[in-house]
């Protein structure tokens, strides 16, 4: 293959990973919907990618691997279904599996058959993530799923996401007006400010004049 064709093949490998299929994206509205990851019986064999840091894209080796996985024969019939999750949307999930959102490196968990088994090679290397996903993976304990959480400290973990959400929302739509609306409330206070030190200053002269 010359340079030039490789290169073109790399490019056509790139763009069909960026813009083509996708490997499923979980977060924490169809989170349990789709894996039924409670009930104990999961609705596949789940690869979850946990990516701390942004989107699993920022490891585009990983990403590749995941997307060729996905369409895979031997990965199809044994029900292995790889999905990737970022804190964006995804972190109670990501408090759920107890997976560190400071973390620089991805996390892989597998659940099978209500067991939870944590990836502990490297994904970099040729096929070591395959061959522990087609059987491999036997060798370790499985660990208990994690229960959904329900209900949590303050607002209930779930609805902390939801607020940011909805505050992201009505950011971007009504960005200028809460601007004006901070911008507007920061100078009343501002201006009520000044009139309470005006009138503590006031005070404490004519104070003065009547000590004299
Ligand atoms: C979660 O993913 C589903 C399916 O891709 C999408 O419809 C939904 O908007 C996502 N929710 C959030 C909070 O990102």
């Amino acid at each position: 293959m010359s340079v030039l064709q490789r290169f073109l093949l790399a490019l056509a490998l790139l763009s069909s990973v960026s813009y083509g299929q996708e490997v499923v994206r979980l977060n924490d509205s169809n989170f349990e919907h789709d894996t039924q990851a409670s009930t104990g019986s999961t609705t596949g064999n789940w690869l979850l990618t946990f990516c701390p840091t942004l989107h699993c894209s920022t490891y585009p080796h990983l990403s590749s691997l995941l997307l060729e996985l996905s369409v895979e024969d031997e990965i199809l019939t044994s029900g292995i279904i790889p999905s990737t999750l970022s804190p964006e949307n995804s972190i109670n999930t990501f408090l759920r599996f107890k997976i560190d959102t400071s973390l620089s490196h991805p996390v892989l968990i597998y659940l099978h058959r209500g067991g939870l088994y944590t990836f502990r090679g490297d994904f970099r290397k040729d096929n070591e993530l395959r061959e522990w996903l087609l059987g491999k993976f036997k060798n370790w304990n499985p660990k208990p799923i994690p229960e959904e959480h329900k209900g949590g400290l303050l607002f209930g973990y779930k609805d902390i996401p939801d607020l940011l959400n909805d505050f992201n929302r009505i950011q971007s739509q009504h960005g200028l007006l809460i601007n004006c609306i901070c911008l507007g409330s920061g100078l009343f206070f501002m201006i009520l400010l000044a009139m309470l030190i005006g009138k503590i200053t006031e005070d404490g002269s004519t104070g003065t004049k009547k000590n004299d």
